[in-house]
């Protein structure tokens, strides 16, 4: 049995702020602030933490808008890669959102971030379309969607 057999994902919480932070910042140039990460948490949207003995390894954040959830941010750890854990965290998605009869998934990704671009492909997610500059006007966004109907 993995260790992605054995993740707990549960709602995050304020008082995590300071551990996701920390990992926020290891993996991205332009990472989220403490203040929005608070201002995520106690909105209604999807905002889930991975546990292990308690400590924080992984996140995902996602907005609801219509007939898509927007998946807006998603990090592991970087020495609990490679385990399943993002792609555990994008299965309770897609449950989460068949519940509510959402269609898609939808997210950027920089056209730089492979690594991302691979995880997101070999999920079966789709290059819909790219947003020039998108990033601080100097790199580029690339959008990929993913139907839920196709999900088994
Ligand atoms: C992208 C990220 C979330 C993937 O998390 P992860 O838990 O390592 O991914 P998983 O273990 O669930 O990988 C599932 C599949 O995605 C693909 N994949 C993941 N990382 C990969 C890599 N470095 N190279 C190639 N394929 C990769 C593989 O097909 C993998 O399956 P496999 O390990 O059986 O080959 C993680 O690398 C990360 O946190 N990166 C930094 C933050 C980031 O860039 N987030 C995305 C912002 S858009």
């Amino acid at each position: 049995m993995g260790i992605s057999d054995s993740v707990i994902i549960k709602n995050l919480f304020t008082g995590h702020i300071r551990q996701i932070v920390e990992i926020e910042n290891q993996c991205f140039i332009d990472p989220w602030t403490d203040n929005w990460f608070e201002a995520f948490i106690l909105s209604d949207e999807i905002s889930w933490g991975v546990y292990i003995d308690k400590k924080l390894i992984a996140y995902l954040f996602a907005v609801w808008d219509e007939d898509t959830l927007h998946l807006v941010n998603i990090a592991v750890k970087a020495d609990f890669r490679r385990k399943g854990i993002a792609k555990s965290l994008l299965r309770k998605l897609y449950k989460t959102a068949l519940q509510s009869k959402i269609e898609y998934i939808s997210l950027e990704v920089r056209r730089s971030n492979l690594t991302a671009i691979d995880f997101y492909i070999s999920e079966g997610f789709l290059l819909v379309d790219e947003r020039i500059g998108y990033y601080q006007g100097v790199e580029d966004a690339l959008v990929f969607r993913k139907e839920l109907t196709t999900y088994a």
